[in-house]
């Protein structure tokens, strides 16, 4: 297989594989699992208009400039900034690389439980749901999950680029698509999915708090994998031959997309176990493991295990693709600056994730310490570790490497240098629409309205202070 990225690290064999891999880094737990419950938390289609803003004003722009800078430099985040001299900003790639650390540490004990639950449904065990809160008490079980994902996690990328991430993805990929696509429409033809769609679609506007906002925000920037470099370790391995804004284009609608279709599935599913009474529904992390069980079972044995397996299974699939992007940023990180061979790397850095995870994983319920913590003024009641690990990075650490990164690409790589990358691939785009707007964003509007958010979300979450 041809490969394309530079400098002997490996590389995407084409610009497909390259969309396939990134568009699985950003599908994953955070469409299928929390994207519906953030939904549900925030109100319904409010938080559905605003997420959508996000991603298309302020998100898109971001991915091109990390996917950029990546190709550029043809390194992960903390080299990519020290390559482009980038001085104080090179804390921002280790702001990334910790970043990954934390957002793997907490994906992959809920990536086990999705495990689990596909292993349940097989069985027909759908009384499961009932039984969420000693399911994931049971952490020896559910670590033994979680063990089993993260060392298929560390397999993949020990694999290397077209050869481990990239093949994983060109299979996983469709195989999500038409799960997914196979249970919605099974979903529409549920009784009171007329309810759920509309509490999905038709916004209130009365909903929307700061909370909500900036909810919305960091789902936005999780969902696209935004904010932590993975992008720019990925764009390391991008060709010079291609077209990094369309690439983009298709990653960010392939993403929204798959959410939407995630929305549209979830929210019959759950009217129907309502019986239309959407106010009822409790949403938070609990949500699709707690309902969704009961909704499997109520459609017969048969019919309930091969829909309730084939969710679970593509859930499992779905956050495959993500964690191995989230562990390929300190894999290259240790492989590019410590000159460690990339199995090596994989297998120590996955170890170390999957130890730092540890409270997490007995944060829903193993340990009471741990599963209430009232540590987070601005969050009501106590929050499990677990969660309080989701809130510092997907909240507050990654709009802020969003915010910098804009700063960074226009005030300090230079606006020219800039554009000068993307033209390689994409001969018509100066003086086009796009690289205006890029450069607006970019310039004015990514950066002041992420560092305004930031600085909300920061005194609201950690000091309980609420400006707006
Ligand atoms: N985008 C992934 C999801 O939605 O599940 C999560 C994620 C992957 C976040 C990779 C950040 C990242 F770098």
């Amino acid at each position: 297989m041809a490969m394309t990225g530079n400098s002997g690290r490996g590389g995407f064999s084409n610009k497909l594989g390259f969309i396939l891999a990134a568009a699985g880094s950003a599908v994953g737990l955070g469409n299928i699992w929390k994207f519906p419950f953030e939904v549900a938390d925030g109100g319904g289609a409010a938080f559905l208009i605003l997420y959508l803003g996000f991603c298309f004003i302020l998100c898109y722009p971001v991915m091109v400039a990390e996917i950029t800078i990546g190709r550029h430099t043809n390194k992960n985040p903390v080299g990519a900034f020290k390559a482009l001299k980038g001085g104080g900003f090179t804390i921002v790639g280790l702001l990334g690389i910790i970043s990954g650390f934390l957002i793997l540490s907490f994906y992959n004990v809920v990536a086990g439980w999705a495990f689990g639950y596909f292993l349940e449904m097989v069985q027909g065990n759908f009384g499961i749901g009932q039984e969420f809160g000693s399911f994931t008490a049971n952490w020896q079980r559910v670590g033994f999950y979680g063990l089993i994902f993260m060392a298929i996690t560390a397999f993949i990328v020990s694999r290397g680029i077209s050869g481990g991430i990239e093949k994983a993805a060109r299979f996983l990929m469709p195989a999500l698509i038409i799960m997914i696509l196979g249970l919605m429409f099974y979903a529409f033809t549920l009784p009171h999915a007329g309810e759920g769609l509309s509490f999905y679609l038709v916004p209130d506007f009365s909903e929307i708090t700061f909370d909500v906002v900036y909810s919305a925000l960091g789902q936005a920037f999780f969902s696209l994998s935004l904010g932590m470099g993975a992008l720019i370790t990925y764009g390391s391995y991008v060709s010079k031959k291609d077209n990094i804004v369309s690439s983009a284009a298709y990653i960010t609608l392939f993403d929204v997309g798959i959410a939407f279709i995630a929305g549209l599935m979830m929210f019959p599913l759950v009217a129907y176990l309502s019986e239309g009474d959407m106010a009822s529904i409790s949403g938070g992390p609990g949500l699709i493991f707690v309902t969704l069980p009961g909704v499997f079972e109520s459609l017969g044995p048969v019919l309930g295990i091969i829909i309730g397996s084939v969710f679970f299974l593509l859930l499992s699939f779905a956050a495959l693709t993500s964690t191995v992007s989230l562990l390929e940023v300190p894999v290259a990180y240790v492989v590019d600056e410590w000159k460690i061979k990339r199995s090596a790397a994989s297998w120590l850095v996955a170890g170390l994730i999957f130890a730092i995870g540890v409270p997490s994983l007995l944060s829903y319920g193993a340990s009471a310490s741990l599963s209430s913590m009232n540590v987070l003024p601005g969050v009501e009641g106590g929050v499990a570790f677990l969660d309080l690990v989701g809130f510092i990075a997907n909240d507050t650490f990654l709009p802020l490497g969003g915010c910098i990164i804009s700063i960074f690409v226009i005030y300090k790589w230079k606006r020219k240098n800039f554009d000068a990358e993307i033209e390689e691939g994409n001969p018509g785009f100066k003086g086009s629409f796009l690289q205006k707007y890029l450069n607006i964003t970019l310039s004015y509007i990514a950066p002041i309205v992420l560092a305004i958010i930031f600085l909300l979300t920061f005194l609201n979450l950690y000091f309980g202070i609420t400006l707006l």
